[in-house]
């Protein structure tokens, strides 16, 4: 089986906003396989379909309490707050204290396109909320304060105008 890329920001796709899937068949089985193996190789605990080209409304993750695999996630219950600093297979280096949920209540599908209501708690409730969020086109560099923003822009565009020095640059 083929490893899926990893997409790394900026890729378009990132941004891009995921379709919920119509109807589960075998592909999207695959699918999902097949991003837990790639989440599994680059070394992630989630992974959204985005982050490996596809836009389509899928997640993987594994916290090492085993494997949870779901589409069509909805968030439809949020309990209080707390916060820890996350990072994102998709934006190497980058590191943000973001402020979630300590615990959710997600309705799905799963991996087998059965309908199921989970109540989830800690880290894998942070990790899907992070990964919820890809599903939507955002990034953890969209929880950045102002000053820590203006800093990540300014380093992103630094490096991207060292790509194009010296190729007829004017
Ligand atoms: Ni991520």
């Amino acid at each position: 089986m083929d490893l899926l890329d990893l997409r790394i920001y900026p890729d378009d796709v990132l941004r891009g906003k995921c379709e919920p899937v119509e109807k589960f068949t075998v592909l999207e089985a695959e699918i999902l396989e097949r991003m837990f193996l790639a989440m599994r190789h680059y070394g992630g605990i989630g992974l959204a379909a985005p982050q490996v080209g596809i836009l389509k409304r899928m997640i993987v993750a594994d916290i090492g309490e085993g494997p949870v695999k779901l589409v069509n996630p909805e968030i439809i219950l949020a309990e209080e707050k707390d916060s820890m600093r996350e990072r994102c297979l998709s934006l190497p280096g980058v590191e943000v204290g973001i402020e979630r949920s300590a615990g959710i209540r997600v309705q799905s599908l799963n991996e087998k396109g059965k309908e199921v209501k989970l109540n989830i708690k800690g880290l894998l409730a942070r990790v899907i909320q992070h990964e919820v969020d890809h599903l939507n086109g955002k990034l953890i560099v969209d929880y950045l304060s102002l000053s820590e923003g203006i800093k990540f822009y300014a380093a992103e565009e630094k490096k991207e105008k060292g790509k194009n020095a010296g190729k007829n640059t004017f």
